[in-house]
């Protein structure tokens, strides 16, 4: 296994064994609004704060894009982009699916990939060219080929509504010709489970780089296909993301181009 990718295994893997500890007491945790809807707790931030002591033990001078401020961006050619609690609503709710994520770019690439579900020990891993595993075993994208029978997650928007029209268009058209909708609530887990063929595709306006970073490389190594709205492969910068199977994914990036105005798709 590559350093990294270990390196990444052992951080996800304490920062999860912190997330269950505090969700057995969620009554004590603190919690701040960042914003109209947006939390962190002491959770986040402790998970955090392990995975990023955890990689800079190894390599203090690798850049850090961490969703609450820990590390420093540099100029460094690895990068790793954390989330160390992807599903904070849920899990303040009491809600049981979240998980950590990190993923490694170098010179702009995402190399390796780790998600990690702590309340079912279920750790999502991928390195470039290796394929992509659950807890060890090869995993694959599914191989459902009509959209009438898939199965599709998605994350319906909660905070910023701009766009809320044309995601309703897109939920609207997918709702009427597919087997089913699931809003898990964790977009990391929605690519992890993208990879593993538990839901067929998934879609999602606006999300975050850490969000998204290490499921794309966990689905693109599990024979998937990834794109931002507009077919290309620019979904960290914009945020906007759509991962199926390959029978599956031009029909959905059709649904995506006719239902989702131009301004959107990129
Ligand atoms: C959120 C989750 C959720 C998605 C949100 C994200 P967070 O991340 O991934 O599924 O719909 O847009 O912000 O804030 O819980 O790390
Ligand atoms: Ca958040
Ligand atoms: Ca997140
Ligand atoms: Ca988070």
């Amino acid at each position: 296994m590559h350093p990294f990718l270990n390196i990444a295994t052992e951080a996800a893997r304490k920062a999860g064994a912190l997330l269950e500890r505090y969700y057995q007491r969620l009554d004590q945790l603190t919690v701040e609004e960042k914003g109209p809807n947006d939390f962190v707790s002491e959770a986040d931030r402790r998970a955090e704060a392990i995975i990023v002591d955890t990689i800079h033990k190894y390599y203090p001078d690798h850049s850090i894009i961490a969703e609450e401020g820990h590390g420093e961006r540099t100029d460094a050619e690895v990068e790793w982009i954390i989330d160390p609690l992807d599903g904070t609503t849920n899990f303040l709710h009491g809600f049981p699916h979240f998980a950590v994520s990190i993923a490694v770019r170098e010179k702009g690439r995402l190399t390796h990939g780790v998600i990690y579900d702590p309340l079912r020990d279920e750790l999502f891993a991928a390195s470039k060219g290796e394929g992509a595993r659950l807890n060890n075993v090869r995993i694959r994208v599914s191989e459902r080929k009509k959209l009438e029978h898939a199965l599709l997650a998605t994350g319906i928007p909660y905070r910023e509504f701009d766009y809320v029209d044309s995601y309703m268009q897109s939920l609207r058209y997918f709702m009427m010709n597919t087997a089913g909708i699931r809003r898990p609530g964790s977009a990391a887990l929605d690519l992890a489970y993208t990879a593993c063929g538990r839901v067929d595709g998934y879609w999602e306006f606006n999300l975050r780089p850490w969000d998204i970073a290490a499921g794309a490389i966990i689905v693109r190594e599990a024979g998937g296909i990834v794109t931002d709205f507009a077919g290309g492969d620019n979904y960290l910068n914009s945020g906007n993301i759509l991962a199926a199977n390959p029978y599956l994914i031009r029909e959905m990036a059709r649904v995506i181009a006719r239902t989702i105005p131009e301004e959107y798709r990129k």
